[in-house]
Formats: C-alpha cells, sequence, structure tokens
C-alpha cells in the first residue's frame, strides 16, 4: 500500500503535516500510558487505605486533564458513605452544602455500574442538579470501580480542561485504573484487616498474661505456702498431696498460658533482629538445666556444645526455639537415665548465607511416621511425658520467621535429631 492511498489527494505540506499530527498522537499516547503505569505503581506502593483513595483521584484527574475528580465510596442501601473531592479549593468546598448524597447521575452510576461518559452533564435525563453553592461542571466521566466482584465506589472526573468532552481514550485510561486500583484497595483492606487483628492479639495477649496469670500465681504460691504448713503433721497426707496436686497442676497451666502466648504472638510480632552469639546463649540454657538437675537430685545431662556460628535474629524469639529443643531432648529420655545432647553446627554449601544447627539426643527417639505431625500445634506423640504440644509448633514459627527451615529425624546413635537453619553472621556468602 503506497502513501498516496493512505492519504489520497494530499500535497507534501499536507501530508508531512498530518504525520506530524499521527506522531504527536502516537507520543502522547505513549506518554499517557507510561503515567498510567507511574499511576499504578504509586498507588499500588501505599498500603494505607485513606492513602489510596486519594491517590487514586488525583491519579485520574491528571490522567485526562480534568479540572475536578472524585471518589464515591458505597454504603449500605447504596448511598455514598464516603466522598473524596480532589480540585476544589478549601473555600469551594466550604461553600457547598453537603456532599451529593447518591442522587441523580452518582445514583445511577451507583445503581447501574457501568461507564458513563457525558459532553454536558445538565442534559443527561437521570441529572438532578447540584447542592447549593457546587461549582458548574458540564462534561462528565464516571467509571465503576470493583473490588473482588462487588462494586466498591465509583470514579467522577468532570470539566476536562479546554472545554472539550473527555473522549473515548479517556475513557480506557480512567477505566484501566479503576481496575488497578481496584486491587490497590482489596490490599489496602487486608493490610488493615491484619493489622487490627494483630492489635487485637496483642490486646488479647495482655489479658491472658495478667487477668489469667495472676490469680494463678495467687493459687500456686498459697497452695505452696499451706503445703509447707501441713507437709510434717501427722493425719494431713491426705490433704498434703491433695494441695501437691493443685501446685502442680497450677504449674501447668502457667506453662500452657505461657506457650499460647508465644504461639499466638510469634506469627505476628515484628522481629527486632540483631547480632546473636548462638555459643552464649546455649550455654546459658543448658547451665539452666544442669542447676535444675542438680537441685532436684536428678541425673544430670550430659551436653557436648560444638563451636556454634553467630546469627542474625530476634534474641527472645531464638531463646525460646533453643529453650523448647533442649527442653524436648532433656525431657524425652528414658526415667533415670542422663539425656545425651551433642549441639553442632554446620555450614552447607546449599543453604545460603545461612547456619545449620543440630541438637541431637539419644533419648526415646520419635515414632516412626510422626517426624513431621509433632511440629503441629498440641500434637504430642510420647503420652507418657507431661507437655502441651506446643513447644515445635512455637519452634517452626520462629525459624519461619526467620527465612529458616526445621526438620526432626532419627539420630543414627539412638534418639532424635533437631536441625533448623537461621540468617549467619559473619559468613561471606551473607553480606553480598
Ligand atoms: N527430643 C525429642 N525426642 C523424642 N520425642 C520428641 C522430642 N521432641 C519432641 N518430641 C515429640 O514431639 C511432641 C511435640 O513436642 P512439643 O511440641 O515440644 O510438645 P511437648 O513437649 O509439650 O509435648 C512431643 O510430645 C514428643 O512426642
Ligand atoms: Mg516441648
Amino acid at each position: 500500500m503506497s502513501d498516496r492511498q493512505l492519504f489520497p489527494n494530499m500535497r507534501v505540506d499536507d501530508l508531512l503535516e498530518e504525520l506530524q499530527d499521527r506522531l504527536r498522537t502516537l507520543m502522547a499516547a505513549r506518554d499517557r500510558i507510561h503515567a498510567l503505569l507511574e499511576a499504578v505503581v504509586s498507588i499500588g506502593r501505599d498500603l494505607d487505605l485513606e492513602t489510596v483513595l486519594r491517590r487514586i483521584t488525583e491519579a485520574a484527574v491528571t490522567l485526562v486533564e480534568a479540572r475536578y475528580g472524585a471518589l464515591g465510596v458505597i454504603g449500605k442501601g447504596g448511598t455514598l458513605k464516603r466522598f473524596i473531592p480532589v480540585g476544589l479549593t478549601e473555600e469551594e468546598i466550604a461553600q457547598i452544602d453537603h456532599w451529593p448524597h447518591g442522587k441523580g447521575l452518582l445514583g445511577l452510576l451507583i445503581r447501574e455500574p457501568e461507564t458513563l461518559r457525558l459532553a454536558h452533564i445538565a442534559g443527561h435525563p437521570a441529572s438532578y442538579g447540584f447542592p447549593q453553592g457546587h461549582p458548574p461542571m458540564d462534561s462528565f466521566l464516571g467509571v465503576p470501580i470493583m473490588v473482588r466482584e462487588e462494586v466498591f465506589g465509583n470514579l467522577y472526573l468532570t470539566e476536562k480542561t479546554g472545554g472539550r468532552p473527555f473522549d473515548a481514550d479517556d475513557e480506557a485510561v480512567v477505566t484501566a485504573l479503576a481496575t488497578a486500583a481496584g486491587v490497590a484497595i482489596e490490599n489496602a483492606r487486608l493490610y488493615e484487616e491484619t493489622r487490627r487483628r494483630e492489635a487485637e492479639l496483642h490486646v488479647f495477649a495482655g489479658v491472658v498474661a495478667h487477668d489469667l496469670k495472676r490469680p494463678l500465681t495467687t493459687i500456686q504460691g498459697f497452695s505452696e505456702m499451706v503445703h509447707q504448713d501441713i507437709a510434717q503433721d501427722p493425719g494431713q497426707e491426705r490433704n498434703a498431696e491433695c494441695l501437691e496436686r493443685v501446685t502442680r497442676a497450677a504449674g501447668q497451666m502457667s506453662r500452657l498460658i505461657d506457650d499460647l502466648l508465644t504461639y499466638a504472638t510469634a506469627r505476628d510480632t515484628t522481629l527486632n533482629c540483631a547480632a546473636v552469639d548462638l555459643n552464649a546463649l546455649v550455654r546459658e540454657i543448658v547451665d539452666e538445666h544442669v542447676a535444675g538437675a542438680r537441685a532436684e537430685a536428678g541425673p544430670v545431662p550430659q551436653v557436648h556444645i560444638d563451636q556454634l556460628p553467630v546469627v542474625h535474629a530476634d534474641l527472645p524469639l531464638v531463646r525460646q526455639l533453643l529453650g523448647n529443643l533442649i527442653g524436648n531432648a532433656i525431657k524425652y529420655t528414658r526415667p533415670g537415665h542422663p539425656a545425651h545432647l551433642d549441639i553442632t553446627a554446620t555450614t552447607v554449601a546449599t543453604d545460603k548465607g545461612r547456619a545449620r544447627i543440630e541438637i541431637a539426643d539419644r533419648g526415646i527417639g520419635i515414632p516412626p511416621g510422626e517426624h513431621k505431625a509433632i511440629f503441629t500445634g498440641f500434637h504430642r506423640a510420647a503420652a507418657a511425658y507431661s507437655g502441651t504440644g506446643l513447644g515445635l509448633a512455637i519452634c517452626q514459627r520462629v525459624v519461619e520467621r526467620h527465612g529458616g527451615t526445621i526438620t526432626a529425624s532419627d539420630n543414627p546413635g539412638g534418639g532424635a535429631r533437631f536441625t533448623f537453619t537461621l540468617p549467619a553472621v559473619g559468613d561471606p556468602r551473607s553480606s553480598r
């Protein structure tokens, strides 16, 4: 096809002008797509719903060169529960009697969520007029915003600059923006929901910690006190035994509350990561157990600790992790036998920038087929031993929060072996 056929009966000058015109249009279209993409990216970056809504409206106004824009959020009963205007000055806003209720043209868009493009607002049969003090508006473009297949609201644009009506390109741009807006709004809502739940959880955790644990401490304290008083009294053996049970049950309940709290919060609390020297931490935990065993005149755990790395992690959470794993390794031994623990560290080429720690014991071992299930909350595989079944679930959460993994296997020498990874410090690969 020759140029002659494309532009019949045209002189070279006209032809050049026409070509330039088309080039300009193309470049304008390219700039617009660019601006649209930028708007979409900038809207998606924010997670606060209020900011997201304002950004969407501002982006729409800029993209189609409208003088005014607004975003109406539809509430129950098909009215506008929020109205976010852009382009009006403070004085203009003060002049307006009330925000639109969602009657007239806006009501039509609410009832029939379809794009509406008008050269003159007043010419439309549904037009209801403006509230008192409202600036005059003529050209109009209304586009619905869908969130999860439900109408969330509408974008309204009026007064395209230069007195022109909005065209099909404007409509396409705002429709694309509205689609992106739907996703951004959904994200912002999910984020707000998560934050609300997190706040609720913290309140709940606080209530549990104080209001449940305080009376429990009272029960423990007083039952121990009375127990001491009557322990030596002849004829009080039965009462003393009952009180001992009360104390033990209260202790179990206290541990369960602690575990539940840690389990619930380990998923959501913000990580405060710093360098954690595992040598010092493991030593501290092991010493506590050894001292405890000595105090109770029980068999003293035999623990071999390798040179352990420094990790980049949240100290209280890692303390929980090691406390649970070492506690288990010492607890799940045959009665009367001392625990044997080997705590070692390896760096494996495939664990990029991660330290891999192993805690192996020679205790009762994990029953076949239970190696994965024991990480599930409340799952226990050793009925003869007391516990809540939450320790390993907490361990898994802690490790996963740090981007690592944890597994259980059989210790080749008999017993169980737990292996987990944490981000290493000082590993040349981790700083790359
Ligand atoms: N070192 C271990 N050796 C043998 N069994 C273990 C060991 N650690 C955990 N288990 C098994 O995994 C189950 C879950 O452990 P955990 O979540 O810490 O709960 P709890 O210790 O309160 O029972 C335990 O009931 C036990 O059956
Ligand atoms: Mg445990």
